[in-house]
């Protein structure tokens, strides 16, 4: 997930280390490339930017000697174009007149670059964040001021993004930052004899802690001695008054969370949008397509929290595209079912770090045997990418708690979203309503999931259990209850729950059932099989009256289909493992044993 900030003096000076500050503070979002860009009194720009670490890239260009009135700082988390000096940011207009730096995805930039070019700009980079400055740089050549012809922009910028942009034209009196909100984060500091904007507060508090907090659909001006907001629809000044933002730091990067789990699981939503939003955009999908559709046999490969969206993911393309496709984990892989691949086959491997040693052992096993390997990740520049045919990205920004939570929400969407495009059963998805839905979902089971996590709490080993798509949801809550509260739960078929573990049950004993709605009349035979031996069912599902007759609990989903409700399911289950690793005095950020990247056999 990219950052921006941008900073306005009175006079011209030292900005370069305040640029390289507000740099290390954006950093935990993650990133691969860094650049900055400094306007002085008399309209000259001075930009640098490379593909690196920040320091690394400041020890070679010197960011820190760079000097202005007016300066723009850019992390570049690689979405649309590899991570390269080109792509990298500030970007410049045909002319070297206008500057610019963007967050988030502009989903259109494909046609309005060729839009650019036919006009007769220079276009010098495959990145979107390029097509903020040409498409104002399109107004600003018809004769528009920069206010109406970032607003124009605005309008033909699709995507969630937020952006800043400058002039070089000081004597047209314009020497200022102009900064758009429009889906992703923007805030403004005011200093004294300086004014401020950035994705995030982190790198606003070093220099002041009087903010104001942008909407979408909104644009500010700034000038180092007074902001001004404005509605971008029809250009009216909005009075805000400015907040002081009292919290320590720490607070700040959580984002006023917690943890940074609970900051990720409530991220869900948008992160879920800017996948749908990139999806939709993206030259890479129909690619990736054509390899799942034509391959002899299909393999989704991956290790812990990926294994299980490849679960559900297989479950998808076997029900909807009628593809059949088979979930394997990776080091299962390696020993069985590649030394007899074809190179009519296509693996798909999943995996959220991209560096996964079991999955990149697995992988080299594929290569000789010529089958197609595909990629799904998370980081930009990992293994994974470098070495897939094709791959695909999840677009959740940087996750740092080490639990995922959010590239697991996105796997699964990923999933369904490829199944959906090749359907051949059912009715297609409207994916415009599905961010809200999760978000309507972490607000509805919040309460319930606090009361399970309470009920769980004294017991040390319990089962979930899951039926069809709904398997690998009730495997992967099980997995996040083992990792950040370090009580056994086991998550399985609840038709095998008969065939052994039933023994288990006794007076109270809690027992988690996941459910989709066409499961249901099947669920109620499992779930009688505990209730009437004294055990505590607790079921997860959306509103269906037969199941709630025999449930002792019951965490309400939105009325959906099995499909979605399959995807809306494992948001309450990492709800419980947060409570209740809180409930029990863990970190779940860092839970003892456990690592984000695993690069060991
Ligand atoms: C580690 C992490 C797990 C993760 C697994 C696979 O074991 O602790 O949370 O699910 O690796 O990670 P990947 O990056 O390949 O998705």
């Amino acid at each position: 997930m990219c950052g921006i900030f941008g900073i306005v003096k009175e006079h011209e000076g030292p900005l370069g280390e305040t640029l390289v500050g507000a740099a290390r503070r954006l950093a935990y979002r993650g990133y691969d490339s860094v650049g900055c860009a400094t306007i002085d009194e008399s309209g000259k720009i001075d930009l640098r930017k490379d593909v690196g670490k920040i320091d690394e890239v400041n020890e070679r260009l010197n960011f820190s000697e760079m000097r202005g009135q007016r300066g723009i700082v850019q992390l570049r988390w690689a979405t649309f174009g590899s991570p390269s000096y080109d792509n990298a940011q500030p970007h410049l207009d045909s002319d070297g007149d206008l500057v610019g730096v963007h967050n988030g995805n502009i989903v259109n930039h494909v046609s309005l670059r060729d839009g650019f070019i036919a006009e007769g700009m220079t276009v010098r980079s495959a990145n979107d964040g390029e097509s903020i400055v040409h498409a104002v740089e399109h107004y600003v050549d018809r004769g528009d001021t920069m206010l109406d012809a970032i607003r124009a922009a605005a309008q033909d910028l699709q995507g969630d993004y937020a952006l800043i942009i400058a002039s070089n034209d000081v004597a047209g009196g314009d020497g200022a930052l102009h900064a758009v909100k429009s889906g992703s984060g923007l805030v403004v500091g005011i200093a004294d004899g300086a004014t401020c904007v950035s994705s995030d507060l982190p790198s606003i508090l070093p220099i002041t802690n009087r903010i104001i907090r942008l909407q979408d659909g909104e644009m500010v001006s700034l000038w180092h001695d007074r902001v001004e907001l404005r509605r971008l629809s029809d250009g009216e000044i909005i009075e805000r008054e400015t907040e002081v933002f009292t919290e320590g730091m720490d607070a700040a990067e959580k984002g006023g969370y917690a943890h940074f789990m609970e900051k990720e699981i409530h991220e869900q939503p948008k992160a879920a949008a800017e996948l749908i939003h990139w999806l939709s955009a993206s030259p890479f999908v129909p690619q990736f397509l054509d390899s799942l559709s034509s391959a002899k046999h299909l393999y989704f490969v991956g290790c812990g929290t990926s294994y299980h969206a490849c679960m559900i993911g297989a479950a998808y393309f076997n029900r909807i595209s009628g593809i059949p496709a088979i979930p394997v984990l990776a080091p299962q892989f390696t020993e069985t079912l590649a030394p007899i691949l074809s190179p009519d086959d296509t693996v798909v491997f999943v995996s959220q770090s991209g560096e996964t040693k079991d999955v990149l052992n697995a992988l080299k096993a594929v290569r000789p045997t010529g089958a197609k390997v595909l990629g799904v990740l998370n980081v930009i520049g990992s293994a994974l990418m470098h070495l897939s045919d094709h791959y695909l990205p999840l677009a959740c920004g940087y996750e740092i708690s080490v639990p995922a939570t959010k590239t697991f929400l996105n796997q699964v969407v990923l999933f369904l979203y490829l199944a959906d495009k090749l359907r051949v059963h059912g009715q297609k998805i409207d994916w415009n309503a599905i961010p809200d839905i999760i978000e309507q979902t972490l607000v509805s089971t919040k309460e319930g999931a606090r009361e399970a996590a309470s009920i769980l709490n004294p017991y040390d080993e319990m089962y979930y259990l899951g039926y069809g798509l709904t398997l690998g949801v009730a495997m992967e809550g099980a997995l996040k209850l083992k990792e950040i509260t370090y009580a056994h739960c086991e998550g399985m078929l609840s038709s095998e729950f008969k065939h052994g573990p039933l023994s288990a049950v006794q007076d109270g004993y809690p027992i988690l059932f996941v459910t989709a709605p066409n499961d249901a009349a099947m669920m109620v035979n499992h779930i009688n099989e505990v209730a009437c031996r004294g055990g505590h069912p607790i079921a997860i599902a959306c509103e269906d009256g037969l199941l709630r007759k025999h449930v002792s609990e019951y965490i309400s989903l939105p009325d959906v289909d099995q499909e979605i409700a399959t995807l809306l399911a494992v948001l309450p289950l990492q709800l419980i493992s947060y409570y209740m690793s809180i409930e029990r005095g863990i970190d779940p950020d860092f839970p003892r044993n456990l690592s984000k990247t695993l690069t060991v056999d």
